[in-house]
């Protein structure tokens, strides 16, 4: 496995076609799906490549940046036992020049959920996300459902801008218990971990009530807890994102909560009504 933390390095070629997984790292058994779904795209013969990078542009909070785990020598040999080619594991100053004066802006679908609540959290993506692309110039990219609106918004700009490479979607995956998979997970304590499964399971639950009122009825009760805040749940359009969705559309139900300091995201989607 080739570790670059240089991405000027990356211009060296990799036999192709090559598949990008990009991560903030603190990799668990989510990402190792991600890996091995790159590795079917790329086949034995193309380039798994993971990108480690906790992308300073994309917090919104300053607290979250710092406590945003860094376990790289473990990330390391997590990607080589799950035979990545290529890791990119910059410093931040790599990455980033101290003028730079661009930004990927998307100006839709970024304004519900998790972009109503993080300012400019979405601009930070779309920006480290082409700057990715420019970097490792992969023929397709692994992103997970679980981040549904980063997963729509990334396919909008590869659709907007032209970007030459195919979004591969990945179910989310999670614990045994229903929890979604997330880099997160670890800064709960033991009584947030244990409490956090009710996310997905009312999630679940309310998905099967008739309507959008009990829908979030349904899910709000069964969420809320003495240990959590509700930073947003919402039903909306799979595709624009909207709230209110036609009931003949494909929809989601999705929610941020705070468990302390530390925001889960997950979503459940919602089938069109029938007729
Ligand atoms: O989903 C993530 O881990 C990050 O948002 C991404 C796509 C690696 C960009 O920093």
């Amino acid at each position: 496995m080739r570790v670059v933390t240089d991405p000027a390095e990356l211009r060296q070629a990799s036999p192709p076609p090559l598949v990008l997984v990009p991560t903030m790292g603190a990799l668990h058994a989510g990402h190792l799906a991600l890996v091995r779904r790159a590795r079917e795209a790329a086949g034995p013969d193309g380039t798994v490549a993971v990108s480690i990078f906790v992308n300073p542009i994309q917090f919104d909070r300053a607290a979250d940046l710092e406590a945003y785990p860094r376990p790289l020598e473990a990330d390391l040999d997590r990607c080589r036992e799950a035979g990545v080619d290529l890791v990119l594991a910059p410093q931040a100053g790599a990455m980033y020049p101290p003028d730079r004066s661009v930004t990927v802006l998307e100006t839709s679908l970024s304004k519900t959920l998790c972009g109503a609540t993080r300012p400019g959290h979405f601009d930070g993506v779309c920006t480290v996300v082409l700057k990715l692309f420019n970097l490792f110039r992969p023929a397709a990219a692994v992103f997970g459902e679980k981040d549904f609106q980063q997963l729509a918004i990334i396919r909008r700009m590869v659709r907007d801008l032209d970007v030459p490479v195919d979004i591969i979607p990945f179910p989310t995956v999670r614990e045994a218990d229903g929890l979604a998979m997330s880099s997160r997970n670890l800064r709960l304590s033991q009584e947030q971990r244990a409490d956090a499964p009710r996310i997905h399971r009312s999630l679940r639950h309310a998905a099967g009530r008739p309507d959008r009122e009990a829908m979030v009825a349904a899910a709000r009760e069964g969420i809320e807890s003495p240990l959590n805040r509700i930073d947003y749940l919402e039903l909306v359009d799979a595709e624009t994102l909207q709230p209110h969705p036609d009931p003949g559309r494909r929809a989601l139900l999705a929610a941020a909560v705070f468990y302390g300091e530390v925001r889960l995201i997950d979503n459940q989607p919602v089938a069109p009504a029938a007729g």
